[in-house]
């Protein structure tokens, strides 16, 4: 290499960039949101990075077993269980603003101590929580990416499992819910393939009562597509 040659003599690695498993995508807010955003943020949400190191007594004011919802959307399904389920906390991790200020706003008016909202990327969180830190993980109706050149994005898929796996408590369960036949078909293949994880039910799982019907569901039960439930306990 001559000193006028821009080649560099070693090769620079790339920082490698995570394929994500969302869309970012803006969304309009209403006044109601918009308010619940600047009013409860401070009290009830916290950003990814100030997770580390995560201290759950200091968020919560208690120890008490963990749930983890990933990609909570408007929050309804949270608030409901959480109000339903007040010995458990509840962690929602949403990237998507319209949806955490939604939640934040149903934290309040239900007076839920046992909520906090997580804004950024789930899987980078789950770095951040100490191993065998939780009593559940939570998956409900996660984008379903269609097309099979995106199916790497998806939440449910090999790797990602295992790091899903790796946070629950042995005898934790991963619920997981979809309505894309599929999906659930792959999710099934792939949760029965991680070998810490055994199958709750002889198959899918009864729709269980404590999960409640959202909008999302109703629309999809509207267009004919049936909901399919996956709980998985980690054994080991
Ligand atoms: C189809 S929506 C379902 C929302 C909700 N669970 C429901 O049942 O209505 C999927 C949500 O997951 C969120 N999401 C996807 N990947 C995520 C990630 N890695 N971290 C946090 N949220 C994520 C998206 O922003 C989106 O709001």
């Amino acid at each position: 290499m001559t000193s006028t040659d821009p080649t560099p003599a070693v090769a620079v690695p790339h920082p490698v960039r995570a394929i994500r498993t969302y869309h970012p995508r803006r969304g309009r807010m209403s006044g109601r949101q918009v308010t619940a955003l600047e009013q409860h943020w401070p009290r009830y949400g916290l950003r990814v990075a100030d997770a580390d190191p995560f201290d759950p007594v200091g968020l919560f004011g208690r120890r008490a077993p963990l749930v983890v919802e990933i990609g909570s959307g408007m929050g309804d399904t949270t608030a409901e269980m959480a109000a339903a389920d007040p010995d458990r906390d509840y962690l929602a991790v949403e990237v998507h603003t319209p949806g955490i200020a939604n939640l934040l706003d149903l934290i309040h008016l239900r007076d839920l101590g046992n909520v906090r909202i997580v804004e950024g990327d789930a899987m980078e969180l789950l770095d951040l929580l100490p191993p065998a830190s939780l009593d559940a993980v939570h998956v409900f109706f996660p984008d379903p990416w269609p097309k099979s050149r995106h199916h790497k994005r998806r939440l449910i898929q090999p790797a990602h499992v295992a790091r899903l796996r790796s946070r629950l408590a042995v005898g934790g369960t991963l619920h997981c819910a979809t309505d894309w036949a599929e999906y659930a078909e792959s999710m099934r293949a792939t949760l029965d393939a991680d070998p810490g994880l055994v199958n709750a039910h002889d198959g899918y799982a009864p729709r269980p009562a404590y999960r409640p019907v959202t909008r999302f569901e109703r629309r999809a039960l509207r267009a004919g597509r049936p909901i399919a439930d996956l709980i998985y306990r980690r054994h080991r």
